[in-house]
């Protein structure tokens, strides 16, 4: 079947106020950028012309300022789920405009299908090549592409991006489970393991177009490593081979999974770095720069990932050496790639950054002050929760040293107490496991928090009235207003906090 071609604006023309779209792509890597940019022009001048125009996105995770950004600034979106990073759509989604549901990635594609977030109208695909009979080949994300395709009932549309090597054909390992009662074991038993196809198969009926461009992932760089991330990952690396010495980390290591982010990004780069810590794997969801960097030394042996969350450089740069990678890099489906099953059968290491945590160990990934949405929990807990070793690392302080990252109790809490092993910070590690509430505020407050801050945490404790969890509820969140009030931690008064 020979497919109709279609100009951005023509395919964007299809998709009406009111409708769904369902993406391709995790991360802005693999996500479709032509239509969803023309699509914001035509809310533009439906706005214009003073008709109301919004839709709303599913996806596999953030996207790209093509998608979440343009449409945003256009007030073009009613509804999004699941994660995202950008700024515009932040921006937004804190004016109260957007109705965001923020879920755990591993979720998404199964949400939709059991009906809990609406129909799909239209599927937008990114593919590097199409054959006759519907076999479509993604192009630099796993993400929820089946899914949607599938479900999508008024078309698929497919964007050919040239800027996607066609070499990349095999690294995808296409599967969607089918839904309870009829799911079968998901049969990955180490990282490297294929259960699916190379490609998606869409039913070619369902194709309305094909829009052809050549445009560039927008994946964002990360800042470089500092001497704080270095220590982090220094600190995780000695954990790490301490755990390894005492035999419970085997000495083939485990997989690991590594978040999103400068942190986690310099994370990863400093534990390959460091010649004490054996080759390992990776099983997780966004590969970014620094692991390609140690796959090319050897010291990745292969990874398992839904998404080249990558510089354009380094992206092209698999696709120039893709012999080298294919036996070694499998994309997968979020919900794949994060299951919560496989996780815990190949006990994988969890890293994640942690915006703030409290003397509990309960962690807060995402709200700035307990309302403001930094990016969404992303896969941190489908990851955090079903982990070998679950564990968080942040910065001690934020914003020049003004906030404390350690607080009496988290403004939002998305990880619980009971999900969390270890909090590392360029200060020292807190090993959690084993250790009731009390004992967990001494370790984090001792080996975690900054100095500046230590006095203030051991104080706290000592008026906490107590108990299991010991709170003094009135002064709990004292250092949070004490910084919105006045712009500085430092500055916490409880007196002024205690209800007499
Ligand atoms: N209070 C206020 N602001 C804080 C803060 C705190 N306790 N801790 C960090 N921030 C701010 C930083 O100052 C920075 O602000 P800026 O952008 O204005 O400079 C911003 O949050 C990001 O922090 P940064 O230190 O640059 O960290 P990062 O790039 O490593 O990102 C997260 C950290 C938490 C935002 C990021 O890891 C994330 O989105 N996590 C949730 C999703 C996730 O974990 N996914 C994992 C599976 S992929």
């Amino acid at each position: 079947m020979v497919f109709t071609r279609l100009t951005a604006a023509e395919a964007a023309s299809l998709v009406k106020d009111g409708d769904n779209i369902g993406l391709s792509g995790f991360t802005p890597a693999g996500t479709p950028k032509a239509v969803t940019a023309e699509i914001a022009k035509i809310a533009h001048a439906e706005h214009e012309a003073g008709r109301p125009y919004k839709i709303g996105i599913f996806t596999g995770a953030s996207t790209g300022q093509s998608c979440d950004g343009v449409l945003s600034m256009e007030k073009a979106i009613r509804y999004r789920a699941p994660y995202t990073t950008n700024p515009e759509f932040r921006k937004h989604v804190n004016a109260g405009e957007i109705a965001y549901n923020d879920i755990h990635l591993s979720q998404m594609a199964q949400e939709l299908r059991y009906g809990f977030l609406g129909e799909v109208d239209w599927a937008i695909i990114e593919c590097c090549a199409i054959e006759d009979d519907g076999k479509v080949y993604l192009t630099a994300a796993g993400g929820i592409a089946p899914t949607v395709a599938r479900l999508a009932k008024k078309g698929v549309i497919l964007e050919l991006n040239a800027f996607h090597s066609a070499k990349s054909i095999g690294i995808h390992d296409v599967y969607e489970p089918l839904d309870p009662p009829s799911r079968a074991a998901i049969e990955i038993n180490k990282p490297s393991d294929r259960i699916g196809t190379t490609y998606l198969q869409i039913d070619p009926k369902k194709i309305v177009g094909v829009v052809e461009c050549n445009i560039p992932d927008e994946a964002r760089a990360f800042k470089d490593a500092d001497p704080i991330t270095d220590t982090i990952g220094q600190n995780v690396a000695d954990f790490l081979l301490a755990d390894m010495k005492r035999g419970i980390i085997p000495p083939s290591f485990l997989p690991f999974q590594s978040g999103v982010g400068s942190t986690a990004n310099a994370i990863l780069g400093a534990l390959g770095s460091n010649p004490a810590v054996p080759a390992f794997n990776v099983y997780t969801e966004v590969l970014q720069d620094a692991v390609v960097g140690l796959m090319r030394s050897g010291r990745v042996k292969s990874a398992s990932t839904c998404s080249l969350t990558v510089t354009n450089e380094v992206l092209q740069g698999i696709y120039e050496d893709i012999n080298f990678f294919k036996d070694k890099l499998v994309l997968r489906q979020s919900e794949i790639s994060n299951n919560p099953e496989i996780i815990r059968k190949l006990g994988v290491i969890a890293i994640n950054t942690a915006i703030e945590v409290d003397l509990y160990g309960n962690v807060n990934s995402t709200q700035i002050c307990g309302t403001k949405m930094m990016n969404g929990i992303g896969g941190s807990g489908d990851f955090e929760r079903n982990a070998f070793l679950s564990i968080f690392t942040c910065p001690s302080v934020a914003k020049g040293g003004c906030i404390s990252s350690i607080v009496p109790f988290c403004s939002h809490i998305d990880h619980t107490e009971h999900d969390v092993n270890v909090v590392i910070t360029e200060q020292g590690v807190a090993d959690l496991r084993g250790k009731s509430p009390v004992e967990r505020a001494k370790a984090i407050i001792e080996n975690c928090a900054h100095p500046d801050y230590k006095q203030l945490l051991w104080d706290y404790l000592k008026l906490a009235d107590k108990g299991q969890t010991c709170h003094k509820l009135s002064a709990a969140f004292a250092m949070h207003d004490t910084f919105l009030r006045e712009g500085d931690m430092h500055l916490t008064d409880y007196a002024r906090y205690i209800i007499k």
